[in-house]
This record gives C-alpha cells, structure tokens and sequence, in this order.
C-alpha cells in the first residue's frame, strides 16, 4: 500500500484472523469445497511467514470452531488433514532461524489420536522461541473455552484452594486458553461476513474489527497490511474519553 507507514513500527500486538471463504471460493471455480481448505491452508502458511518477517507477536488463527462438527464427515476428515500436513510440513522445514511457535488452542481431546500427538510434538519444539507466537484455534468455541475455565476454577473452589470472591477478571482470564497473552488487538474476517462466529469472544472485549470482501484462500499480505492501517485510524478508548 502506497500511503502506508512502515509495518514494522506500530504494529498491534496480537492479531486474530477467522479465516473464512474456502467454500465460496472452490464453488465459484465450480470445485469441491476441500480444494478450498487446500487453497487456505496454502494462505495460512504465507500469512504466518509474513507475520513472523514483520515482526509480529501473537498471531491467533481460526481453523476449525466446535461448531464445524456439523459440516459433512469427508469435509472435516479433509480439514484435520491439512492441519496433519500443516504440522508435517513446520516440522520437515523447522531450522534454528525460525523462531515461529505453534500453539493449539481449544478442545483437543476430540481429536484423533494422532493429531493428538502432532499437536504435542510441535507445541514441545516451539518451547523457549522467542518470535511469533501462532495460536491455532481448532475444535475452538469461545464459549466452551469459559465453560472449561468456570469448570476449573469450580473445582478449585471445591478443594478449598480458592473462595468464591476470589474469582475475578483476571482469574477467568487465567484459565482461558490464552492464558498469559495479551488480547487481540485487531480481529479480521474475509469473507465478507460481519461476525465473530464464538472466535476469542471474552478476549475480544476492545478489539477492533477489519472485515473485508476478500475470500481467505485470496488473502494476500497487502490485504494484512491494509487490515493493519485500518486499524491504525482507528481511536481505541476503552471506555475513557
Ligand atoms: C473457513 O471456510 C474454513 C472453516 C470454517 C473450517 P468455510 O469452509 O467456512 O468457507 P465458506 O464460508 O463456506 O465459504
Ligand atoms: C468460522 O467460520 C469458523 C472458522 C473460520 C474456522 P464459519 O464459516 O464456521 O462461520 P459461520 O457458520 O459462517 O458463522
Ligand atoms: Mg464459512
């Protein structure tokens, strides 16, 4: 983008994007749908690679939400696939000048057995990194996550570890997946779709919202870019004047 800053200065801290459109975009081409997931699985390594180069922090990736489940069973055997060969791939090419970290967020214990395992593996390699920290949302549902964190601090309560006054903003956010990480500061959809579809919503409390008309395997680095200088015209106030 021509009138842009420099990306490297500014930035926010932590960007959330759903990425969303794969469907749309095999249709229009007359495919079938997994073409699409192909395609944005393809997308998803490109941003990662450009977040990283820009020097961001927290990156957090909608891939698969907890209500995807509905969707036809070759669709979602297709998806969790490509998320296979996605932590496949990251570790067939993982040298010690990538400091990207993988993170997997959401309910995991759904998932087969040897995703599982992947998951496991790669979480292991990215510990001590020091660069992008990536959040993959899978088996994800904003909701669910409060539900598995009121869970946890119940439990607590029932051990005596903690008293019920003692639970707090901060206590939630303690027990969310994203324990430790700050909140999305720009949260961005393709697709043309204006909603959050149960993405991060506790975290999203002042996050700032760039949806654009662009389908996710057509995302580009420019689209992040103008995502990013949306956000920077905007006023963030929280509540103060
Ligand atoms: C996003 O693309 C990927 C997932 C939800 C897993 P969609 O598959 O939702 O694509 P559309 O919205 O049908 O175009
Ligand atoms: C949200 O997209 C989930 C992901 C992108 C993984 P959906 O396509 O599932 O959302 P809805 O159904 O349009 O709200
Ligand atoms: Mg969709």
């Amino acid at each position: 983008m021509a009138n842009n800053q420099p990306l490297q200065t500014d930035l926010p801290e932590h960007i959330g994007i759903i990425m969303d459109g794969n469907g749309r975009w095999a249709k229009k081409r007359g495919l079938p749908r997994n073409y699409g997931h192909r395609e944005g699985a393809k997308t998803f390594r490109k941003i990662v690679e450009y977040c990283s180069k820009i020097g961001l922090h927290y990156l957090t990736v909608y891939a698969f939400s907890t209500e995807n489940w509905k969707r036809p069973k070759d669709e979602i055997d297709s998806i969790m696939e490509l998320l296979e060969q996605y932590i496949d791939d990251a570790f067939a090419h993982r040298n010690k000048d990538d400091n990207v970290r993988t993170k997997f967020i959401g309910d995991m214990s759904a998932l087969s057995p040897v995703l599982q395992e992947k998951i496991a593996r790669i979480e292991k390699v990215g510990e001590g990194k020091q660069g992008l920290l990536v959040n993959v949302a899978l088996n994800y549902g904003g909701r669910n996550e409060i539900v598995h964190a009121v869970k946890q601090l119940g439990e607590k309560i029932k051990s005596g570890e903690i008293s019920p006054d003692q639970i707090d903003e901060q206590s939630i956010g303690n027990h969310l997946y994203t324990v430790g990480q700050p909140d999305p500061d720009l949260i961005i959809r393709p697709s043309g779709e204006e909603r959050l579809s149960n993405f991060l919503i506790w975290q999203a409390a002042y996050s700032e919202f760039v949806f654009m008309d662009v389908l996710w395997p057509d995302f580009t680095s420019d689209h992040l870019d103008q995502a990013i200088y949306t956000f920077r015209q905007r006023n963030r106030r929280f509540g103060g004047v």
